[in-house]
C-alpha cells in the first residue's frame, strides 16, 4: 500500500500569466509564491524592494491594474491576467518618468532602497484621480521626513 504524501511532495506548481510593466510574462509558480517573489526572484524585476516582508514598510508596493498592493502580502497566483506596474515600468535613468524627476528634484528619496514602493501611492492617485486629486492639500505619499512630497506627487 502506498504511503500518503506529505505536503512537501505535492505538487503546488500552476502556470501563472501577468502583464507586467506592459509585457505579458508567463510562469509556472509554487502556488505559496507571493508576488513579490514572483517578480523579483523569477522576472528579475529588482527595483521591486523586500524590506520587512510583513506588510509594514510599504518597500515592496507596486501597481496592480492600477491600485497599489504590498507585493509581499499577496500571492502571485491571485493575479492571473492582471496589469502589474513596477519602477521599471515608469521610466528610465536617462527618460525619467515626471513623478521620478520630482523625487530627485526635490530630495524626496531619501536612502532610494523604499524609492521604488514610495513611488507607487502618489502614481496611483495621478492615474486614478486626475487633477481634482492633485488640487487637494492633503499629503500624498507618507515619506517619514520630506517636506514636499506634495510637489513630486504634483509632477
Ligand atoms: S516588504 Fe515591507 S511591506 Fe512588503
Amino acid at each position: 500500500m502506498p504511503e500518503a504524501s506529505t505536503d512537501s511532495e505535492r505538487d503546488h506548481r500552476l502556470p501563472v500569466r501577468l502583464t507586467v510593466n506592459g509585457q505579458q510574462q508567463q510562469l509556472t509558480l509554487d502556488t505559496r509564491t507571493t508576488l513579490l517573489d514572483a517578480l523579483r526572484e523569477h522576472l528579475h524585476f529588482t527595483g521591486t524592494k523586500k524590506g520587512c516582508d510583513h506588510g509594514q514598510c510599504g518597500a515592496c508596493t507596486v501597481l496592480v491594474n492600477g491600485r497599489r498592493a504590498n507585493a509581499c502580502l499577496t500571492l502571485a497566483v491571485m493575479h492571473e491576467g492582471d496589469e502589474i506596474t513596477t519602477v521599471e515600468g515608469l521610466g528610465t535613468p536617462q527618460q525619467m518618468h515626471a513623478l521620478q524627476s520630482a523625487f530627485v528634484q526635490h530630495d524626496a528619496y531619501q536612502c532610494g532602497y523604499c524609492t521604488p514602493g514610495r513611488s507607487a501611492p502618489p502614481l496611483e492617485r495621478l492615474m486614478n484621480c486626475g487633477a481634482a486629486c492633485q488640487a487637494t492639500s492633503a499629503p500624498i505619499c507618507a515619506a517619514s521626513h520630506c517636506s514636499r512630497p506634495r510637489n513630486c506627487a504634483n509632477a
